[in-house]
């Protein structure tokens, strides 16, 4: 502004800056009637998936083949490998039936990020190595029965169109993984090859989605109320029990149950009703898996600390928002990670101070004032609400399918007695992200209303998909079923 003094050009900036966020926030917002029609909408989605394969081209629906979900009753030494994220879990777990869990050990390690997009030789051998040390830490006094055979749980987590319980192969890659010679192939064989080679006897005897781990814990712990496991991590996904006979696509025998673990595969939902801004699509075009996967990288950890970084390099750019040069590190990808997001998100102090350090740290962005921290906390609320809200929608449509919450398709309520369902969460968005979590647990609370005959609780199933996944190899151990 011509003649303008330094200080009248900082409130233009904050100004223009002012309406660009305004018109975000118009784009992003998720008002409850938009919440139901992205619920009505996975609901529709849902449907078409179970009627044949291929049904819907967003949501793979896959059947799990679990049939015995845990009762509690199971007894032994089990392992669990996990792999989903960015890290990969070894877990072993000594179930002493009666619900109880003797002992429970695990090791963490991160995969290094050549192996995300390298050979699956590779990547198996890598978490056959890591299995076969952790195995050899044993100092469980095993009966004699058991030798050195030993039988683990597989949670992999991504989409797999399985042909057993325990194999499958590999549809596609996500979450930043890319690995295609995996693809189409048994995943539960490259596994098992992998671990004949580091020369021990681990058999896998459970194949199942993290999501499926999660709802597989969740009913160990919290009893058969339990219906759906959802995942908000580095990706997100939800499982959840589906009468058998609806799953109209299934040419196999009906299992004894009645009842099938679907797994959504939510995260490929994408419908007219999201409200997407110019950073999703951004977002997506830098992805490895452009034009996939939308829901998830609208609501999951992988991808929130990018959108914002989107949202703050065009503030930068088109209302210099922090001065007349864009900080360098705002076209960095992944400069600004989730759990940045996360701590801005969970400031509220009167002078925003994590936010300053964040901005300092972590984007060198030096000496901020205080409008410009309240642009940049106000858009990590966005982003996180908006996240939060949607996964919450996502949650409902399930319910709805189950006739779980809300009126059913004749328009009346189901029942006239409350109805309890119980939705095991894991996750590090969940179990971190607090605002977000209140965000979801709110939504979900006002879509489901709380006068009518529905109640909903989430519960935090932590380690969900690795112990899940234990206790699945334990209740489809063929030991178990020839004793
Ligand atoms: C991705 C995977 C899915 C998994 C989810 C959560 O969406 O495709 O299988 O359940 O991430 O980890």
């Amino acid at each position: 502004v011509a003649g303008a003094t330094p200080n009248a050009n900082r409130v233009v900036r904050v100004h223009n800056a002012d309406r660009l966020v305004h018109g975000l926030r118009l784009a992003a917002a998720t008002p409850l009637p938009l919440l139901r029609q992205v619920a009505d909408a996975l609901v529709g989605e849902m449907c078409a998936g179970l009627e044949e394969e291929g049904g819907s081209d967003q949501l793979k629906m896959l059947p799990s083949y679990v049939e015995n979900l845990p009762t509690g009753d199971e007894e032994g030494l089990f392992y669990a490998v996990d792999l989903g994220g960015t890290n990969f879990r070894v877990l072993r777990l000594h179930l002493g039936g009666k619900g109880q869990v003797l002992s429970q050990e695990s090791k963490e390690i991160a995969i290094p990020r050549e192996l995300m997009v390298g050979t699956g030789k590779d990547l198996f051998d890598f978490i056959a190595n890591t299995l076969a040390t952790f195995v050899d830490t044993e100092d469980i006094l095993l009966d004699s029965k058991s030798n050195k055979h030993r039988e683990a749980g597989f949670a992999f987590s991504f989409p797999v169109r399985q042909t057993s319980v325990k194999s499958g192969n590999v549809i596609q890659w996500t979450k930043g993984f890319k690995i295609d010679d995996a693809i189409g192939k048994d995943i539960v064989k490259q596994f098992q090859d992998a671990i004949s080679r580091s020369g021990h006897d681990v058999e896998i005897s459970a194949l199942v989605n993290d999501t499926v781990g999660t709802l597989a814990g969740g009913r160990y712990n919290f009893q058969e109320e339990t219906m759906i496991g959802c995942i908000l991590g580095t990706g997100t996904n939800a499982c959840y029990v589906e009468r058998a006979d609806a799953v109209k696509k299934w040419k196999e025998a009906l299992p004894k149950s009645g009842e099938m673990v679907i797994n959504l595969e939510w995260g490929n939902f994408r419908s007219p009703w999201l409200p997407r801004t110019f950073a999703d699509d951004e977002v997506d075009k830098e992805s490895v898996n452009p034009g996939d996967q939308w829901f998830e990288k609208m609501v999951s950890g992988m991808y929130l600390g990018e959108i914002v970084r989107h949202m703050l390099l065009r503030l930068a750019e088109e209302a210099t928002l922090f001065g007349d040069t864009v900080p360098e590190k705002l076209r960095e990808q992944q400069s600004l990670e989730t759990k940045h997001v996360s701590k801005i998100h969970a400031d509220i102090s009167s002078e925003l101070q994590t936010v300053a350090t964040v901005l300092h740290e972590v984007l060198r962005i030096h000496d901020t004032t205080l409008e410009q921290r309240r642009i940049v906390h106000s858009l990590c609320d966005m982003v996180g609400q908006r996240g939060g809200r949607l996964a919450a929608a996502g949650l409902y449509g399930i319910l709805k399918k189950i006739g779980r919450a809300g009126p059913n398709k004749n328009g009346f309520a189901l029942s006239r007695q409350k109805k309890t369902t119980v939705v095991a969460m894991d996750g590090g968005l969940y179990e971190h992200h607090h605002p977000y979590r209140k965000y979801m647990e709110d939504a979900l609370q006002e879509l489901v209303g709380t006068n009518g005959p529905y109640e909903v609780f989430l519960r935090l199933q932590n380690d969900g998909s690795g112990i899940g996944a234990a206790l699945l190899a334990a209740s489809h151990s063929r030991h178990r079923q020839t004793e």
